[in-house]
């Protein structure tokens, strides 16, 4: 079966990761404007990457958990596209063969000035030289409010030939992300959504499994996997 997965902030939080929009998450104590726009890293760009940096630290601390291995398992059954709005390589390290990263990944790199990619050092300044075009004008590769997502056609491609899509730990604030189920349900496929709580678009789901991921994506993937 054809299976486009959406993940967000929720399905790491048991492994330790904060989220953005819980009452303690990371945008109750950093402003976006600050630390997640092209704006903020012109303006700031060391405050940008102790964020990053901050981030980076506690991903490489992390575990994957139950819920990742258990995509990892769904995978190996069925045709699993897992498109994931995180930036941590749990995904990767819970066994994913295939992680279509939307919003980028902490563990790369970027020139602000060149646009050449390379791996992120586990602590990096905006003084560090392009590999390429030696400029200190070093960012995360992080897709930033403003900035276009990664892998759009992709995304939407996936999301069109689905026949199940599911998303699971995402508070469905952000677009695009938060506009797939609609468009997965349109083009129909059955849609789930996998929380602790309803999404701000649950509406768009014609099902809900309320509890923590470590739980109910377990539960949802042997059901699949019978
Ligand atoms: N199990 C399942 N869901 C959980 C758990 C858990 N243990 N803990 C939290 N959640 C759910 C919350 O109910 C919420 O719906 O995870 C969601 C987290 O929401 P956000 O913090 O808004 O994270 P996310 O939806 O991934 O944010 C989307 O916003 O700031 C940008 O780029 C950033 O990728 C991020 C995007």
């Amino acid at each position: 079966m054809r299976i486009a997965v959406l993940t967000g902030a929720g399905i790491s939080a048991e492994s330790g990761i904060r989220t953005f929009r819980a009452t303690d998450g990371l945008w109750e104590e950093h402003r976006i404007e600050d630390v997640a726009t092209p704006e903020g890293f012109l303006r700031d760009p060391g405050l940008v990457h102790r964020f990053y940096n901050m981030r980076r630290a506690d991903a490489a601390r992390a575990q994957p958990n139950a819920a990742h291995r258990a995509l990892a398992e769904l995978a190996r059954h069925h045709q699993v596209t897992l498109i994931t709005q995180n930036v941590d390589d749990l995904h990767e390290r819970g066994g994913s063969p295939e992680v279509v990263h939307m919003h980028g990944s902490l563990l790369g790199a970027l020139c602000a000035g060149c646009g050449h990619r390379w791996p992120a050092s586990l602590v990096m300044r905006a003084a560090d030289p392009c590999p390429a075009c030696g400029r200190p004008q070093t960012r995360p590769d992080i897709v930033w409010f403003g900035e276009i997502p990664y892998h759009m056609e992709r995304i939407w491609e996936a999301v069109e030939r689905a026949q199940v899509f599911a998303a699971i730990g995402t508070s469905g604030q952000v677009y695009p992300a938060a506009g797939l189920a609609q468009h997965a349900r349109r083009a129909g496929a059955e849609t789930i959504e996998l929380n602790l709580a309803a999404s701000a678009v649950a509406g768009d789901f014609a099902r809900r499994q309320t509890g923590p991921a470590t739980r109910v994506v377990p539960e949802w993937v042997a059901g699949l996997c019978r």
